[in-house]
């Protein structure tokens, strides 16, 4: 699709389409969730929605526990059978990134997990954890988490006996992203986007971002067995949130087309909890659309295996070989 049809098609779904949620019978009695970047936004209000189906436990992951505590009590007041924890996570920190997943080892059970953080700016900007920042927050840091976490969600499974769920928030902005940047045949496509000569300001660098999280993903559920656990992607729509606050063109036109992160969030929590037939699926409009033709593409499929390697490769790095985590994880297939 190109990039005027898919940018009609934004418009066309927006006001069109009217999210709702699940139907109430879809529960989550008793279980555990973790949502990150949950304190604002479409992760509070899918944190906010998935407690009102019966978990038992919820973990709010942010990086300011004073704006976590704040989210936890209005969650709390409408949901006061669950208990929430607010758990620190700056996903501009490795340190931060590996004592979370630390800690989720020890938890009894994680049924649900949404890797949902994420964030836009328009002009380059180098994360303290050395990456250009949506690299390193959007790509990076999601990606890390869900290695780390795979361990207790698996587990988790061997417990219930039904899959536990892994949903990652995407974007249809993929789907415009300039893909030169990862599909040049000798130049490291990493170190590439961290540098700020590759950086056109403007969205480019976010929607590619958001590529990476596709190519990762649909890579990640190869190596996972649907049985244990199933993992997709979830664009939650044009939605009115925090997430504009450094793009005005996109704030005001939101005003006209976005959706309330209230709606957002209902797509997130039907991709979580709906759609078991969606391991390594792409879902937007609460069904399972397909990804871009560049995806399905053979440049696509050999970007796709490139990001899949490099990024390891980096992230074993990053925290070293010997990480308790990583050794002792039967990472994949
Ligand atoms: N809104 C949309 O139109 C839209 C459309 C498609 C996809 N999405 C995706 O939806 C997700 C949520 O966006 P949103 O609209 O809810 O935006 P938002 O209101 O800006 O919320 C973003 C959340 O991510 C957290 N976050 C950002 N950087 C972080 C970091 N370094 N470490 C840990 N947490 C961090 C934020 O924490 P702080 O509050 O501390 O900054 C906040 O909790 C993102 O992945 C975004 O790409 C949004």
């Amino acid at each position: 699709m190109s990039s005027t049809l898919t940018f009609l098609s934004v418009i066309w779904y927006q006001l069109t389409f009217n999210p709702k949620p699940p139907p109430p019978e879809i529960k989550a009695e008793g279980e555990t969730a973790i949502v990150t970047g949950s304190n604002v936004g479409l992760g509070f209000e899918a944190a906010k929605q998935l407690a009102s189906r019966g978990l038992a436990r919820l973990i709010l992951a942010v990086r300011d526990i004073s704006k976590g505590e704040v989210a936890k009590a209005a969650i709390s007041r409408e949901n006061p059978k669950c208990q929430i924890e607010v758990w620190q996570l700056d996903q501009d920190s490795w340190d931060s990134m590996s004592a979370f997943a630390r800690k989720a080892q020890s938890l009894d059970r994680l049924d649900i997990l949404l890797l949902n953080a994420g964030m836009k700016r328009l002009e380059y900007t180098r994360s303290p954890a050395g990456h250009e920042t949506h690299i390193q927050v959007n790509h990076l840091s999601t990606a890390l988490l869900s290695l780390l976490l795979l361990a207790p969600l698996r587990k988790t499974a061997a417990i219930t006996g039904k899959p536990s769920r892994m949903t990652i928030t995407a974007s249809i902005l993929a789907f415009i992203a300039a893909v030169d940047g990862i599909t040049h045949p000798k130049a490291e496509i990493i170190p590439t986007l961290d540098d700020p000569v590759s950086f056109k300001p403007g969205v480019d660098r976010y929607c590619l971002s958001k590529l990476l999280n596709i190519l990762w993903t649909r890579e990640l559920a190869k190596h996972v067995d649907a049985k244990e656990l199933v993992i997709n992607m979830c664009n939650p729509g044009w939605c009115m949130s925090e997430f504009h606050r450094e793009d005005p063109g996109a704030a005001a036109a939101g005003k006209y087309l976005g959706w309330s992160s209230e709606q957002g969030a209902h797509l997130l929590v039907d991709a979580a909890l709906q759609h078991p037939e969606s391991h390594g699926e792409y879902l937007s409009e609460q069904r399972v659309r397909s990804v871009s033709g560049f995806v399905l593409s053979a440049q696509g499929q050999v970007a796709q295996k490139r990001i899949w390697d490099e990024t390891l490769a980096l992230l074993r790095e990053v925290v070293g070989q010997d990480h308790p985590i990583i050794r002792s994880d039967r990472l994949f297939l």
